[in-house]
């Protein structure tokens, strides 16, 4: 069980920091002198940012490793030829197999298991007839409900033989991912992983999506705080022990606009050029973080 440790800087006439929308003097400032006192729980926001319980936490974990073998699952399924329905269909029975529901049916009207999304697609690929051919680059995005609880994480795969292009744009985005994870920890912000994403990638030669970004999760499938991949150091949201949320970001080879086609879901780079994701669910600890979905990087 977590205890306050420190009071707010909050003012005591200011809106409470919790986001109950009463001022702080009469709300967590009253509760943090008697959890003091009492050694209770932190109240379950901070900055309208959802603090988890170390059971939603065990959960989450759950989930994650469930994501983790759904990944390796597809993994050892993919190869030149394969429609991008055999991957939903491995995902969708492989999480009803482990009792588990695939949070992407039917949320807000998107018609499959899994997000599936081959070079020029950014993320929200539907799985269709398209076939994985020699030289992609297929983007896997997984989020099974498992007892109630989300976890959320992409990888980005080679089939057959890659170009020096594909290359380089899997490379890029997977170091994002792995830079940004460094700046996870509290007293960091939001601002700081957005920044070193940024920052690394325009230095490659390369661009930052900007119309997605991370989120909370783990109770629900998208929960505050927003993790966009860009921005500048000490902006946003101070981290804070117990939030969960995702970090990934989308690298285009090419500049950063997108469209969205006529499906309505599917996001594409603008100018035709390759783009790539890696995705975690991360949960800040009192020293760092740990992934809740790990892999190496
Ligand atoms: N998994 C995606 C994310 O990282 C969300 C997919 S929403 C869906 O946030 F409806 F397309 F599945
Ligand atoms: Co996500
Ligand atoms: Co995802």
């Amino acid at each position: 069980m977590q205890t306050v440790s420190k009071s707010a800087k909050t003012g005591r006439n200011a809106p409470c920091p919790c986001g109950s929308g009463r001022k702080f003097k009469k709300c967590c400032l009253r509760k943090n002198k008697i959890n003091i006192n009492k050694s209770a729980t932190l109240p379950n926001r901070i900055n309208n940012v959802p603090i988890k319980t170390s059971e939603e936490i065990s959960g989450i974990r759950r989930a994650g490793e469930l994501v983790i073998r759904t990944l390796d699952l597809v993994e050892s399924h993919l190869r030149p030829g394969m429609v991008t329905n055999e991957i939903n269909t491995l995902v969708h029975d492989y999480t009803i197999k482990n009792n588990a529901v695939p949070a992407p049916l039917n949320y807000r009207g998107f018609p499959k298991s899994v997000c599936v999304s081959i070079n020029e697609v950014i993320c929200h690929g539907i799985p269709g007839n398209r076939r994985l051919q020699d030289g992609d680059i297929v983007n896997v995005d997984v989020t099974p409900i498992l007892s109630g609880y989300y976890a959320d994480a992409s990888k980005t795969y080679f089939i057959g033989t890659p170009s020096d292009e594909a290359r380089k744009i899997v490379d890029v985005s997977k170091e994002c991912l792995k830079r940004a994870l460094t700046m996870v920890k509290p007293g960091n912000t939001t601002g700081d992983i957005g920044w070193i994403i940024q920052d690394y990638a325009e230095a490659q030669g390369c661009s930052v999506v900007r119309e997605f970004v991370g989120h909370g999760v783990g109770v629900d499938f998208h929960e505050a705080p927003q993790i966009p991949h860009f921005g500048k150091r000490g902006e946003g949201v101070e981290l804070v022990p117990g939030m969960v949320f995702t970090v990934e970001p989308m690298i285009n080879l090419g500049n950063r606009q997108l469209k969205i086609l006529a499906d309505n879901w599917t996001a594409v780079t603008k100018d035709g050029s390759l783009s790539a994701q890696f995705e975690q669910t991360i949960l800040v600890t009192e020293t760092g973080y740990e992934s809740l979905t790990p892999y190496e990087l």
